[in-house]
């Protein structure tokens, strides 16, 4: 059986060889380059003044609002954003007008000479700013898009009888998912007036929908096919809509395929990032470090539109206690409004931000009572049985205790403890060690249950080799190889033996989108249940072949073949599917759909099973810092994951290893400016993430707790190695140095500026004679 074995990834040679077809590769006869004019402010009118060079307007097909035949709004939660505006923009970016041409030089020039007049309009730039009595209104009559509460217990009442508070405002910043491929769409008109793209993206759903909108046709008419992705990390959910409808509406007008592929600074500017956050978090527990009571209130920077920011927001509130067992819990959250570039999905959703607040804050109660963090953890953390702050009992695989222990075994955790203390590093260096235990919830959960749901098409040929096509992505993640081991495992057959086709949303159903770490479960489960009916499709042709009645539990599938349990009298896969198919006229291919368990919210009081499951992992970061310059290096992270089954160890690992590092860099260096509204980060020279040479020695560990529910007892967890890196590594800094820090990134300037606050830093080297 392939499923739990490192098989090697079904688009590993692509890959390496350089051969896979991503968008920009893409040439077709007769194709328009296309190319966006973007807005150069925050919040102005606007007036179209367009090109009044004629050779470039006679060369260029020039699009607005006005071209759009359709409805000109992109339909996502609030349905709130307009593809293109028709008399304001709202943050600096904004797609304006749609240029194509022949060539790129034409284009180029001609999105230069488009000019736009700005009647400047007062901007709101910040969380503060824009909950303001008297701010300038972004959205509604109070600048917040949605707000969400969790009610459990007493917490007011827990505060006034609890010994001890521990209270801090916490602060994150954007984050840029920085994928190796920017956005690209290639759409291709059909002589039937309807309308093919290609492109990358996370969500072939959502884009054929963002279609059919600005195009107004029917659904039928809008063909999606998922292109090689490279990298999505949530980046690849809302915008590739725009994106497609972008490139759709100028196929339309022209006739022609039409390809629009950002630069990297387009892409920066435009695309959605991980929402800055503000976190007041107050924690009331007593001497034992048990935790009495939570209140918090979390806000988001939602940007100039709400896009994905009320789901968002959503899996923000739900996540904000953590993995600990809490009697009263208040949660107040909110979306707000600004004319910043709109935020949307990134690893996590929200929740990376608010454990990040509740895991500093959990150091902080160990300090104030002199005990080791770890013990605060153990105190608290929950197991079977118990429940979270949503009042959701968990009654399996909950394996946040197992991620302690483990990493705390393989890290070395106690000695480490010891030994920073006594011996805590040269000259100006100090070394420290500090952890955070976190929990996720798998798959949309409550917040979006009506898209919680996957089919996929499985078809057995007469050679006993498999096609499957399901509803989800590959973006990098493994998708593809995951559920491949499946289809192998399940039918009995090598892993070599299946293949698995590209998302064309005509040919498989709407599964819904590949986020929330839930493509494992959601299409896992589908193609499970499409080869348990292929299976008992094939049971008359056993029959006959055994000439004896077979049912289901009778027969092992192993091995391309199928063994009767009973005699061990076995058949090849494929002598039965060629009868079963030629003599028997059975069909060989069908659609599993599988709809994911029952989860609930009531949006009162934030009460419910608002997942069905959760996947629990512990990080323990080590540090050195430089007491003179600020400099940090974290030296190890040993993140250990508790995924249910791990279907595939070596991807496992892979994912750690990326996800970790891409929380070491949301914790020491990436960072977005702006001057007034206007991006000012548009480049990897400024935005810094990590290279493999600022990378950690990451030691991956898994843990096995299997979901009954889980194909193979699996649960999920793409995005979990990201979401714990950033506490662990502030507390090991904390651990270093003795000071406190509730605000990312920890770069070298406000990683000093503290420590000198705090009469930490060395200011000046003594002289030596
Ligand atoms: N890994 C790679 N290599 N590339 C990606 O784009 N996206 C992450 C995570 N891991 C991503 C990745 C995000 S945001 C999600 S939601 C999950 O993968 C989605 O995949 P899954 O549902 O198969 O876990
Ligand atoms: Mo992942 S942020 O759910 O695409």
């Amino acid at each position: 059986m392939s499923v739990g074995k490192s098989v090697a990834r079904k688009d590993a040679l692509e890959k390496v060889r350089g051969t896979e077809k991503f968008v920009a590769d893409l040439r077709l006869p007769g194709m328009l380059y296309a190319k966006m004019v973007m807005s150069s402010s925050a919040h102005a009118q606007i007036n179209l003044k367009g090109i009044s060079d004629r050779k470039l307007r006679k060369n260029t097909l020039i699009l607005t609002a006005a071209d759009i035949p359709g409805k000109n709004i992109l339909p996502l939660v609030f349905s709130d954003m307009p593809f293109l505006p028709v008399a304001e923009v709202n943050f600096h970016g904004q797609p304006i007008a749609l240029i194509a041409a022949e060539d790129k030089n034409t284009l180029i020039d001609a999105v230069r000479a488009y000019k736009v007049e700005y009647m400047p309009l007062p901007a709101v730039l910040s969380i503060e700013d824009a909950l303001k009595k008297d701010a300038p209104r972004v959205y509604g009559t109070d600048n917040i898009f949605k707000s969400y509460r969790i009610v459990k217990g007493n917490a007011h009442e827990a505060f006034k009888q609890a010994p001890r508070i521990a209270e801090d405002t916490y602060r994150t910043p954007y984050q840029e998912h920085a994928y190796l491929e920017t956005q690209g769409m290639l759409a291709v008109p059909d002589s039937d007036g309807s309308m093919t793209v290609y492109g990358s993206m996370q969500c072939p759903f959502y884009v054929r929908d963002a279609v059919a909108s600005i195009l107004g046709l029917p659904l039928s008419k809008v063909r999606i096919i998922q292109a090689a992705t490279g990298g999505g990390f949530g980046g690849k959910e809302d915008i590739p809509s725009l994106m497609a409808a972008y490139a759709s509406l100028l196929s339309w007008k022209s006739g022609r395929p039409v390809q629009l592929v950002l630069s990297r600074e387009e892409d920066l500017i435009f695309s959605s990032k991980r929402h800055p956050s503000i976190t007041h978090y107050r924690t009331a527990y007593d001497e034992q470090g048990r935790i009495k009571a939570v209140i918090v209130k979390y806000y988001l920077n939602a940007g100039a539109y709400a896009t994905l920011s009320p789901v968002v927001l959503w899996r923000g509130t739900v996540h904000a206690a953590g993995p600990y067992r809490i009697d009263n819990v208040l949660v107040e959250t909110y979306a707000v409004a600004t004319n910043l570039v709109p935020c949307g999905a990134y690893r996590g959703f929200g929740t990376p931000q608010i454990l990040f607040a509740h895991e500093s804050q959990l150091d902080e109660i160990a300090h104030s009572l002199g005990r080791d963090p770890l013990e605060i953890r153990r105190i608290n953390l929950i197991s079977e049985g118990d429940t979270t702050a949503t009042n959701q009992k968990l009654t399996e695989s909950v394996g946040a205790r197992e991620t302690l222990e483990k990493a705390l075994k393989s890290s070395g955790y106690k000695q480490k403890i010891f030994e920073f203390k006594n011996n805590p590093g040269k000259e100006e260096w100090r070394k420290g060690i500090g952890l955070s235990t976190v929990f996720y919830g798998v798959g949309l959960g409550a917040g979006g249950k009506h898209l919680d749901r996957s089919g996929a098409f499985v078809q057995l040929n007469a050679d006993g080799s498999a096609e499957v096509a399901a509803g989800n992505t590959e973006m990098g993640q493994g998708y593809k190889t995951v559920i491949a081991q499946i289809a192998a495992s399940e039918l009995g057959i090598s892993y070599e033996r299946v293949r698995i086709l590209d998302v064309d949303s005509s040919r498989v159903p709407d599964s819904g989108p590949t986020v929330a770490s839930r493509a494992t479960f959601m299409s896992g489960n589908a193609v499970i249940v499409a080869c348990r009916e292929l299976k008992t499709r094939l049971l008359p042709a056993l029959s006959e072949k055994f000439s004896t009645s077979v049912s289901a539990p009778d027969v092992l599938w192993k091995n391309d073949k199928v063994i009767q349990i009973a005699t061990g009298r076995e058949i090849e896969l494929q002598e039965l599917a060629k009868f079963a198919l030629y003599e028997k006229k059975t069909g060989l291919s069908t659609v599993g759909w599988y709809v994911a368990p029952n989860t609930t919210f009531d949006n009162e009081n934030g009460q419910g099973d608002a997942y069905f499951t959760y996947s629990y992992a512990t990080n323990i970061a080590e540090v050195a810092v430089n007491l003179r310059t600020g400099e940090i290096k974290v030296e190890r992270i040993t993140a250990c994951h508790e995924i249910g089954k791990a279907i595939n160890p070596q991807q496992v690992e892979g994912q750690i290893q990326g996800g970790t590092l891409q929380g070491a860099g949301y914790a020491t260096c990436e960072e977005i400016l702006h001057d007034n509204g206007l991006m000012k980060t548009t480049g990897f020279s400024t935005y810094i993430i990590p290279t493999v040479l600022d990378a950690p020695e990451i030691v991956p560990l898994i843990a096995e707790k299997p979901y009954s529910q889980g194909p193979y007892g699996g649960k999920g967890f793409g995005e979990l190695p990201l979401m714990g890196v950033a506490p662990a590594i502030t507390n090991a800094v904390r651990n270093a140095t003795g000071v406190k820090f509730c605000q990312i990134p920890l770069t070298p300037e406000r990683v000093f500026q503290q420590l000198k606050d705090a009469n930490q830093a060395i200011l000046k080297t003594a002289k030596k004679n």
